[in-house]
């Protein structure tokens, strides 16, 4: 994988740039959602304000998932705030995040025509060279010919990240990246999220995985019941959580 590609400066790739205001800190404040009569987001308070790279956990049906479209704009909070460095979403904010779905969408056409579809959406160069740069970081430039439809599910993955880092966000979300995927697709896909934390992107990453978490997360986030017990620093999370729920689910006990 030709990393270099990536970590060359590039200008607009830094969490801060010139003329552009940073996104951070995001502030959660009474977020409530809910839908079918479900109350899947309860009162959730939440503030991330250091860079790197920050890691969401908790069981399934936690609200991960939800949170991450919420704080992104694609769902409408029922009551709460939500602010990115004290803005409100909107429009402008989501071209500058990037949100990478637990089972990323691709178009029925090649690799290369995928990532040129997003970077002519953008107004940015989609010429050959410029579709390969892009695909490049990913490992993905010998593959540009090939239908999307039929990569292998670590292929899928990288083309949804090398896709949305493309387009120089400031923030990217990424919801089970590895899932299903074997060691080696899991390497690269690391690979790829700490490259991106290298060129200053804020990076919001949910995963199960507690070793990835361990290898990647600058501070951790436990969500549970639509709510947040904690965010800690990585290495007293792991070490010494402040929730008992955390501890209870780093233990591999059943969380009720
Ligand atoms: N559109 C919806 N309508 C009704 N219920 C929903 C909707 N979206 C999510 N839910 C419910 O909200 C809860 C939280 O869902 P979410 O997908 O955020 O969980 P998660 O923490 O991401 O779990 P997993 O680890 O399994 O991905 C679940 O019980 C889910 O069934
Ligand atoms: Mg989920």
């Amino acid at each position: 994988m030709d990393e270099r590609a990536f970590i060359s400066p590039r200008p607009g790739q830094a969490a801060a740039r010139g003329g552009e205001r940073p996104l951070l800190p995001l502030d959660v404040s009474g977020l409530v959602y809910e839908k079918g009569g479900q109350r899947i987001i309860d009162a959730l308070d939440w503030r991330l304000s250091s860079p790197g790279i920050s890691v969401i956990m908790g069981p399934n049906g936690a609200g991960k998932s939800v949170l991450l479209r919420l704080v992104h704009g694609l769902l409408r909070p029922t009551a709460g705030t939500i602010s990115w460095n004290g803005q409100a979403m909107s429009d402008d904010l989501r071209r500058r995040q990037g949100l990478v779905f637990q089972s990323p969408v691709v178009l029925r056409r090649t690799v290369g025509a995928n990532m040129r579809f997003a970077l002519k959406l953008r107004g940015l160069p989609h010429d050959g060279a410029a579709i390969a740069a892009a695909l490049a970081p990913a490992g993905l430039a010998a593959l540009a010919a090939r239908p999307a439809g039929v990569l292998s599910g670590g292929e899928r993955q990288r083309l949804a990240m090398a896709r949305a880092l493309a387009l120089s966000p400031q923030v990217l979300m990424l919801d089970e990246p590895t899932v299903s995927l074997d060691p080696a697709s899991t390497a690269a896909v690391e690979a790829l999220v700490a490259t991106a934390r290298g060129r200053g992107v804020k990076v919001i990453l949910v995963t199960h995985d507690i070793g990835q978490a361990r290898r990647l997360a600058d501070d951790v986030t436990f969500l549970h019941r639509g709510r947040v017990f904690e965010t800690t620093p990585a290495a007293k999370f792991f070490n010494e959580p402040a929730s008992e729920a955390a501890r209870t689910y780093l233990d591999g006990r059943i969380l009720l």
